[in-house]
């Protein structure tokens, strides 16, 4: 089949890839996408299940930091889109091993730039309709000062923003915020950040970079907060809830934000930035209350029955206080509108976690690792 475009999605064994290349190859049969990636512990073809028999469809497995392999597949593809996901991405893990976030989310991506430019320039067309898209977080931005710390009506609401629509303060990440990372995690994605737009500036290669706030949703490994969370609930073990459970994220369903790059992806301006978000500001201690109340009611237990497996705990090192993302600028040039609910998507979420105990089990057990490294190797 001769396909129209030729498309590397990196990291897209993930929990954000993964609902990318769902996306892209269920919408796109006219594309081939590839799917690029090391099957880290965070890495899972489970994931993709539904789509790994599909004819555009290709899995390679593959570092992002072996420049020979990337560019080799670069090549073999006659690849003309990168949508970059893959990354080191937890920030505890992060604290413990710095090392490890610099080296594929830095080196990572530029080796990931060096490859595409070299394969692209050597083209008789260069640069035309070539895309190199790169997926940040708005903790490149630092954090923003709990100034109302009971919460005030937010000024802005999209479909997502919960009942409450609360803000935990009056500023806002924009695509203007300067870049002030303070965890490693942070610090590594905003290098990579600053390479991407250099590579732009320098060699004139057509790059977009988007900066999003947490996802949640299926297929999100549990060293996150929310499945962590589930799946602690449900076998009744404590939830640990850094320092007072005041910080405050900004949540946003995970097919939304894929929505958000596959529109971003074909209509974004080139050499632009956009910050991704719902207006969806929760207090960790709030959120975690939802949790267990939908858990509990899906569960058929009393109600409020697992509050008391809040334990709090030591805070994280350097943690930062509140994240909060302006996404106007997406939805007012690209009419990007967020489409679930915050209610729903965690209604959704948590019966998703319930009802797929077996993915949860292999991947706290570690199993499907074995699986695919007797497939694959050792990642
Ligand atoms: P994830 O940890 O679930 O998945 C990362 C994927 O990258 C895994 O499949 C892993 O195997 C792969 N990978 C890691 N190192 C690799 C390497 N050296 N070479 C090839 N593949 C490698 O991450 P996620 O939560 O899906 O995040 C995806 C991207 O989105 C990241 O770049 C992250 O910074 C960004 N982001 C995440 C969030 C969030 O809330 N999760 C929010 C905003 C932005
Ligand atoms: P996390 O899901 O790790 O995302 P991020 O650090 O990228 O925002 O954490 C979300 C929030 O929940 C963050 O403020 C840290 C907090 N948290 C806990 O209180 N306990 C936990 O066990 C985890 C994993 C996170």
């Amino acid at each position: 089949m001769n396909f129209t475009r030729n498309i590397i999605i990196t990291g897209g064994a993930g929990f954000i890839g993964s609902h990318v290349v769902r996306l892209f190859v269920n919408k796109y049969p006219e594309y081939r996408i590839i799917n690029l990636d090391k099957l880290t512990y965070a890495g899972n073809l489970a994931n993709l299940k539904d789509v790994e028999n599909k004819e555009n469809y290709v899995f390679a497995k593959a570092d992002i930091c072996d420049f020979e392999t990337v560019k080799g597949l670069i090549a073999k593809y006659n690849v003309d889109g990168i949508i970059h996901l893959a990354a080191e991405s937890h920030v505890d893990r992060s604290i413990k091993d710095p090392f490890t976030f610099a080296r594929t989310n830095v080196i990572g991506t530029l080796t990931l730039l060096q490859a595409a430019k070299e394969y692209w320039e050597s083209l008789p067309e260069g640069y035309e309709n070539k895309r190199f898209y790169h997926i940040s977080t708005d903790e490149v931005y630092g954090a923003l000062e709990l100034t109302n710390p009971e919460g005030i009506e937010s000024p802005f609401t999209t479909k997502a923003s919960s009942e409450h629509h609360h803000a935990y303060g009056t500023k806002f990440f924009t695509e203007e915020t300067k870049y002030n990372p303070h965890s490693p995690y942070s610090a590594s994605k905003a290098s990579s950040d600053h390479f991407v737009r250099a590579f732009h500036d320098t060699y004139g290669m057509p790059t977009i970079v988007t900066n999003c706030s947490n996802n949640y949703g299926p297929y999100q490994f549990p060293e996150k907060l929310i499945p962590l969370f589930i799946n602690n609930i449900r076998h009744k073990k404590p939830l640990p809830v850094y320092g007072k459970g005041e910080n405050v994220r900004d949540w946003l369903y995970v097919e939304d934000h894929a929505r958000a790059i596959d529109l971003i992806f074909h209509k974004g301006k080139i050499a632009d930035t956009y910050n991704i978000g719902g207006f969806n500001e929760w207090k960790n201690i709030d959120i975690i209350k939802v949790v267990i109340r939908t858990v509990d009611r899906l569960l058929e237990r009393k109600e409020e029955e697992d509050m008391n497996l809040i334990t709090y705990v030591t805070d994280r090192k350097g943690h930062d206080m509140r994240y909060a993302i302006d996404s106007r600028k997406l939805q007012r040039e690209l009419g990007w509108e967020p489409s679930l609910q915050f209610e729903e998507g965690i209604e959704k979420t948590v019966r998703w976690y319930l009802d797929n105990q077996e993915w949860m089990d292999n991947v706290t057990s570690g199993d499907y690792m074995k699986y695919y490294e007797n497939m694959y190797g050792k990642a």
